[in-house]
C-alpha cells in the first residue's frame, strides 16, 4: 500500500494560526516536506516547528529561483516546470515505500500555494487530503482590523505581477481589492493605484501575523522597496445600511 499525501495550508504566519487537523496530520506524516528559498529554513516550516518530532524526515524542496523576472534564455515557467517535477520524483519515492508525507504550505494549499503543482502531479496516483488554512488575504484583513466586502460588493484577489495596463484595469472595476505578490512590483502597483485616485483607501500590511509585521496606509510606506511576503488592501466602501 502506498502512503498517503496531506497538503497543509499553515496560515499566514502565527503559529497559533495552525488548524488543530493540520496539526493531527502534521503528526501523523513519517516524511514532512516544505518549500524553501536558497540558504533559508522556509516560513511553512517556521511555523510548524515546534510541532515536528525528532523521527520525521525532513524534505526541503528549495526553490530553484525566487522572482519571475529571468534574464535570457532561462524561462520562469520551464524551470520551475522541471523543479515541482523533480520535488514530486521524491515525493513519489516515500509515498510508494509506503511512507505518509506532509507538504507544508504557507496560508493555504489551493490558493496561490506552492503544494498546488505538486497536487497535480501526484493527486491522481496517490491518496490526498487537503487542509484549508487561514489564507493570507483575511489575515491581513484581520490584522489590519479593516472590514472588506459588505453586502453585494465583489473582491476582487489580483497579482500585482500582472503588467500595468491589466493591473489597471482589474483595479478600476474592483468594489474591494488585493493586490498580492509585491516584492519588485511595488512601484508599479502603488503608481496604478495613485493614478486611479484610490491611495487614500489603500492599505498596506507586511508579514500580517507575524512576530515583525507591519501595517499601514499604503501612503505612509516609505521608498520603493518592499518585500514580497506583503499586500495592498482596498476595502470596499462602508455599508452604512444596516
Ligand atoms: C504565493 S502567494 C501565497 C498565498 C498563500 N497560499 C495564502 O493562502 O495566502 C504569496 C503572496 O501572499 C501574500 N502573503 C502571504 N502571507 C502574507 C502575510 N503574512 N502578510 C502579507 N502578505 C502575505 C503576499 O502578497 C505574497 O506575495
Amino acid at each position: 500500500m502506498t502512503g498517503r499525501l496531506f497538503g497543509l495550508g499553515v496560515g499566514p504566519g502565527d503559529p497559533e494560526l495552525l488548524t488543530l487537523k493540520a496539526l493531527r496530520l502534521l503528526r501523523e506524516a513519517a516524511v514532512v516536506a516544505y518549500p524553501a528559498a536558497r540558504g533559508r529554513k522556509g516560513r511553512a516550516l517556521t511555523i510548524v516547528e515546534e510541532h515536528l518530532r525528532a523521527d520525521q524526515e525532513r524534505v526541503p524542496m528549495v526553490y530553484p529561483v525566487t522572482t519571475e523576472a529571468l534574464p535570457a534564455p532561462l524561462d520562469y515557467e520551464t524551470v520551475m516546470s522541471a523543479f515541482y517535477d523533480e520535488s514530486a520524483a521524491v515525493l513519489a519515492h516515500h509515498l510508494d515505500a509506503g511512507r505518509d508525507v506532509a507538504v507544508l504550505c504557507e496560508g493555504d494549499p489551493l490558493f496561490y500555494g506552492s503544494f498546488m503543482y505538486l497536487h497535480d502531479r501526484l493527486a491522481e496516483r496517490y491518496p490526498t487530503t487537503v487542509v484549508p488554512g487561514v489564507c493570507s488575504v483575511v489575515a491581513c484583513a484581520s490584522a489590519l482590523a479593516v472590514p472588506l466586502v459588505y453586502r453585494n460588493q465583489t473582491l476582487s484577489v489580483i497579482s500585482g505581477v500582472l503588467p500595468e495596463d491589466a493591473l489597471r484595469a482589474r483595479l478600476a472595476a474592483a468594489d474591494a481589492a488585493a493586490v498580492m505578490k509585491l516584492g519588485t512590483q511595488f512601484p508599479k502597483v502603488r503608481r496604478v493605484i495613485e493614478d486611479l485616485g484610490l491611495t487614500d483607501r489603500a492599505l498596506y500590511a507586511e508579514r500580517a501575523t507575524m512576530a515583525d509585521q507591519r501595517l499601514m496606509p499604503l501612503r505612509a510606506v516609505e521608498g520603493d522597496s518592499v518585500p514580497y511576503f506583503a499586500m495592498i488592501l482596498i476595502p470596499g466602501d462602508r455599508w452604512t445600511g444596516v
